[in-house]
């Protein structure tokens, strides 16, 4: 696992999207996954400059993390919109290339079935962009969820009802109850994984995910786990983690080849 900690959101983001940009350049038909919410906005952001810079997203493929149920799919915060706003119109992905799942399905087992076969028929996910809850939630499985769950429906906990009533007017009556997320399973079997980060409101979930015990309790410390993890965090998000001497001299340290490209020295 790698962790870099980065002085700003921006510089988060610049370096995350290099990341990504780095794997679509050494193979123009990957498979990404994308993740809604805040922490990955400034990741958007400049991989949108990189596509305008000429990055050539044609063939590239990208399946979304996870959906509200029995929410409008036209609803400005379904994470149908969510995706088309920030990865499709912003970033530049075609349309028929990224697949979110269906919150509105009559039958929730049978979409959950089918997500789970189209990433595999893809060929499965090449990087996984991923954001972090405060309970330490990725995707939306919650405190609680199996290591090794696979796309199904989960209750949102109360905590991220909260957390997500700033995208409702502040109204958590407004936010839904139920959502469908890729499994913990499911994520771990993306080839690599690319966490981000930003805020003091995420420095005890990042502390979990990097310093504390694997367990359902901080399900984003399975990643711990993962051969080929990256976090990327500002500061803040950084403050209660114990290990940082060594993470900036890890980063300070790294070969120039290993760097992606916009960060080479
Ligand atoms: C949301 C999403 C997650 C996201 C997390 C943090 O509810 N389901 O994919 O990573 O919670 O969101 P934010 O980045 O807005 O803090």
């Amino acid at each position: 696992m790698e962790i870099i900690i980065m002085p700003s959101d921006n510089e988060v983001g610049r370096y995350a999207a290099s990341l990504m940009a780095k794997e679509i350049s050494a193979k123009p038909n990957a498979v990404l996954g994308v993740a809604t919410g805040s922490s990955p906005e400034s990741t958007y952001k400049h991989l949108a400059q990189l596509t305008s810079e000429g990055l050539d997203l044609t063939n590239i493929k990208a399946f979304a993390l996870d959906e509200y149920v029995g929410m409008d799919l036209d609803h400005p915060e379904s994470y149908h919109s969510v995706i088309r706003r920030e990865v499709v119109e912003r970033v530049g992905l075609s349309p028929d290339n990224v697949r979110v799942p269906n919150g509105m399905a009559e039958d929730i087992a049978a979409e959950c079935a089918d997500y789970e076969r189209d990433i595999k028929e893809s060929g499965g996910v090449d990087i996984q962009l991923l954001g972090i809850g405060s309970n330490g939630h990725i995707g939306f499985n919650e405190p609680g969820s199996s290591l090794v769950s696979r796309t199904r429906i989960k209750t949102l906990a109360p905590k991220t009802v909260k957390d997500n009533a700033r995208f409702f007017d502040g109204d958590e009556s407004k936010v839904p109850v139920h959502c469908l997320t890729q499994g913990i399973g499911t994520i771990m079997e993306a080839r690599k994984v690319l966490l981000v980060a930003i805020g003091k409101n995420k420095a005890k979930a990042v502390a979990g995910l990097v310093e504390g015990p694997i367990g359902t309790f901080c399900p984003a410390s399975i990643l711990q786990m993962h051969p080929n993890a990256t976090i990327v965090v500002d500061e803040e998000a950084a403050s209660e983690l114990k290990n940082t001497e060594y993470y900036n001299y890890a980063r300070d340290n790294m070969p120039n080849w290993q760097r992606p490209e916009t960060l080479k020295a």
